[in-house]
């Protein structure tokens, strides 16, 4: 899928986006990056793909750097901010991205998954929230930035509405991200931080890859798109430039449903 012509509609802005070297994170990055945003790309383990992130985005004429730190983890969140301030000076947009699926049955889903799965798309989302906070607030409005003084994007997933049996501490998760998003940005609003979540559906990336990697499966997920596609990391790249942007400057505290349709219940189209 072509990306979009730079209209530079991030420029002069420092973007951090967690989880950004596969699947939805890189296209985030990559799409920021087009518009004229300085990324860093977080990653927890794929040194390799978090470079090859980087280059590319280089190659296109981007800024781009990238930078380990495991999300759950205070102090490597901590550090990572620290990072970003001395290099940069400053924070204006964080695209809270990572997250992990460990799926069992609920019968048999040990705590360890449990607690994995809310630590990294939950309370990373937390500490990364706070921390973009706190940093907002220290350097004060550059309204020839940006309006706002800061923004926030939550990824959650259309399983913030969804029920999904075998994924529990996943679906919880999201969830906790929809009332965390919206709770902050309550808070926030009257210091001009804007937070919304970006809740994709069926998106290619790693994450689903069991889910549609033979036609006959392919076939049964895309019953579920009325859309009739699945979509790619840069349909989420495109909502997060708008929502960074100040196109969406009055819109704060909202999910944006970016799954094809996935949510219009389609088994309702023809039946019920
Ligand atoms: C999950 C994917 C899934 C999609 C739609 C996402 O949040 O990570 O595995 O394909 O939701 O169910």
């Amino acid at each position: 899928m072509p990306a979009t012509p730079s209209a530079n509609r991030l420029q002069n802005q420092i973007a951090l986006i967690t989880g950004g070297s596969s699947g939805i994170g890189a296209g985030v990055a990559k799409a920021m990056a087009a518009e004229g945003a300085t990324v860093i790309v977080n990653f927890a383990h794929s040194t390799d793909e978090a470079a090859a992130v980087v280059k590319e985005i280089a190659d296109a004429g981007g800024q781009a750097v990238s930078f380990q730190a495991d999300v759950s983890k205070e102090d490597d969140v901590l550090r990572m901010f620290d990072f970003v301030r001395e290099k940069f000076g400053t924070l204006h947009i964080l695209v809270n991205n990572s997250g992990i699926q460990m799926d069992a049955k609920f019968v048999d889903m040990t705590l360890e998954q449990w607690q994995r799965v809310i630590d990294v798309n939950l309370t990373g989302q937390f500490l990364c929230a706070r921390e973009a906070a706190r940093e907002f607030l220290r350097r004060g409005p550059q309204p020839e930035i940006s309006s706002a003084l800061g923004k926030i994007i939550c990824m959650s997933s259309v399983h913030e509405v969804i029920p999904w049996a075998g994924h529990v501490n996943y679906a919880t998760s999201k969830g906790g991200i929809m009332l965390l998003m919206k709770s902050m940005a309550q808070e926030l609003a009257p210091e001009k931080i804007r937070i919304n979540s970006i809740a994709p559906g069926a998106i290619a990336t790693p994450i689903n890859l069991t889910a549609r990697d033979t036609p006959e499966e392919e076939k049964s997920l895309l019953t579920l798109i009325p859309y009739g596609r699945i979509g790619q990391p840069l349909d989420i790249g495109k909502v997060a430039v708008w929502l960074a942007s100040d196109e969406s400057d009055y819109v704060t505290g909202t999910s944006i449903f970016a799954d094809g349709g996935m949510t219009l219940y389609p088994g309702f189209a023809d039946n019920g």
